[in-house]
């Protein structure tokens, strides 16, 4: 394999640069040439693609973002958006390409997969961490820690003020945030899409806290869960509870950017070394993951395919230790 190019897709999040860092340098390390696409599966589509060398990746380790930017694209969903990606990467002598995605990606580069023969090797990246096949995906471990920051500093305002505060946290469809968050920042209640919402569960571990005069209360809500996000549930809560002036708190967007944790940037190096070795050994159409610390290698069609496991055990630690 002479030349690979290497693709960040889908919502970024923190650890996507030190993962195109990994995937240069370890092509530079076994002599093989790469490119960077611009813009995901857009710049594919386009042709946008951009040379890079050890140095085009020096000093990003420790940025948030992606230095080769990402788009959610609606033109590799057609048939002909992807017969001018294919035919791009073949103008250009692309011979390979590592894939920093999602679980969108990973299933519109099957589809890809199933049209036009390519060797392409996924790396896993989500602040969701709801991807098949590996425990952690990019990006998760930096986001948990911005949500407990915030919520900390929430707690503190709560605590002046004797409030509850309903923080709503990212989710579309897993509540993989809210749960290890909601455990790290002390949460009364962590509401999540995995689990039906009761408001007068809800209500009986408020009033438990309002007995034993708990001077704040904190609810972490994921913003796929079957109440609605956190406005809804705090206005329902309000007309059945109202020993406590309620505030509603939407982290937002800010759980995407920042500094990746230690974890990401081991985790996003691990990954990129991995994944340039197995393409260039001839692994096809799978995707690098961490299972037990090892890693793994795990067809797309499995990936997308196979619903990840959500640790409901972690509800009940919460549930004891809200007391
Ligand atoms: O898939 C990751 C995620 O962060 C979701 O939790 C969230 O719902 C979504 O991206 C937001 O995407 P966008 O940036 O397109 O609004």
């Amino acid at each position: 394999m002479k030349k690979i190019a290497v693709i960040t897709t889908g919502g970024d999040c923190p650890g996507l640069n030190a993962a195109i860092r990994a995937v240069v340098r370890t092509s530079i390390y076994h002599q093989v040439e790469v490119v960077g696409v611009i813009r995901g599966y857009e710049g594919l589509i386009d042709g946008n693609f951009m040379p890079l060398y050890s140095n085009s990746v020096s000093n990003i380790l420790q940025r948030g973002g992606t230095i080769l930017k990402t788009a959610r694209s609606e033109r590799f969903k057609t048939k002909e958006g992807r017969q001018n990606a294919a035919e791009h990467l073949r103008a250009n002598g692309v011979e390979g390409i590592v894939l920093i995605g999602g679980d969108g990606s990973f299933r519109g580069i099957n589809t890809f997969l199933a049209e036009h023969s390519f060797p392409v090797i996924g790396i896993p990246k989500t602040i969701d961490n709801d991807i098949f096949g590996t425990d952690y995906a990019i990006g998760y471990d930096t986001a948990l820690n911005t949500v407990v920051q915030a919520v900390d500093k929430i707690r503190d305002t709560a605590d002046s003020h004797d409030r509850l505060f309903f923080v709503e946290v990212m989710g579309r469809d897993a509540g993989m945030i809210a749960i290890l968050s909601g455990i790290g920042s002390g949460a009364e209640a962590i509401l999540i899409p995995e689990t039906t919402t009761r408001v007068d569960q809800i209500v009986g571990i408020l009033n438990r806290g309002w007995e034993r005069k708990k001077t704040s209360m904190i609810v972490i809500v994921a913003e796929g869960d079957d109440s609605g996000g956190a406005y809804k549930i705090a206005e329902e809560v309000k007309s059945r509870f109202q020993q406590y002036d309620t505030r509603v708190s939407v982290l937002g967007h800010m759980q995407r950017g920042g500094s990746p944790t230690c974890f990401d940037r081991v985790l996003a190096s691990r990954f990129g070394v991995a994944a340039v070795e197995e393409l260039i050994k001839g692994a096809n159409g799978v995707m690098v993951g961490l299972i037990n610390n090892q890693i793994t290698l795990t067809s797309f069609e499995t990936v997308v395919s196979t619903q990840k496991q959500f640790p409901l055990d972690l509800m009940r630690v919460a549930e004891v230790l809200s007391l």
